[in-house]
């Protein structure tokens, strides 16, 4: 059993935005997630619409960088809040990092949505880990698949949502 691990959202900005590119994954992993280094460009570019917040942030471990999250979040939407990207720094993987991850940016996304039903993501179908990380949370397969990538999307709604805020 891990132990539970507390992690804190950073918003990415001027001060801290170089631990990005100091990020690795492991062999094999390159394709489930966007790199570090085009993660931002994704926000910046608004890469979901204009009616989309973008939102990267870094994850923080007592006062450590273990990974980042980007989130493409409709505010006016009842279920477009999207996860768009997550890594855990290839050092910090398999130490229940990713798990807590997860919980805080949904935890993150309930909070600054008030009419938020719905939490999504695209899981790679080869990427079997963070696909049981995803379903043991309560993420359901929703039978879409991304338009990007043709990868099958997850949503996590109702009490599996509602018992990760806060
Ligand atoms: C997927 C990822 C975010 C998970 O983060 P993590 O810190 O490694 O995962 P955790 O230690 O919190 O484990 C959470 C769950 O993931 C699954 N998992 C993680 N590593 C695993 C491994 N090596 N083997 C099998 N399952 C694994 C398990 O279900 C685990 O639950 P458990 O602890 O009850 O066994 C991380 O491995 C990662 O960044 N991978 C590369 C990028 C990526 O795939 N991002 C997701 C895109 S959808």
């Amino acid at each position: 059993m891990k132990p539970w691990r507390a992690v804190v959202l950073e918003p990415i900005d001027k001060r801290n935005y170089r631990a990005l590119f100091r990020m690795q994954l492991k062999p094999g992993q390159e394709s489930f997630v966007t790199p570090p280094r085009w993660t931002l460009a994704r926000c910046y570019v608004r890469l979901f619409g204009e009616s989309f917040e973008h939102l990267p942030h870094l994850i923080c471990a007592d006062t450590r960088i273990v990974g980042y999250v980007t989130t493409a979040c409709d505010p006016n939407s009842a279920d477009d809040y999207w996860i768009d990207d997550i890594m855990i720094d290839a050092a910090n993987q398999g130490q229940g990092y990713g798990r807590a991850a997860v919980c805080a940016t949904v935890a993150m996304i309930l909070a600054r949505y008030p009419r938020c039903r719905g939490v999504q993501l695209t899981c790679f179908r080869d990427n079997r880990n963070a696909e049981a990380l995803y379903r043991s949370l309560g993420f359901e397969p929703t039978g879409g698949v991304d338009s990007e990538f043709g990868e099958p999307n997850y949503i996590l709604r109702a009490g599996a949502l509602d018992r990760l805020r806060k």
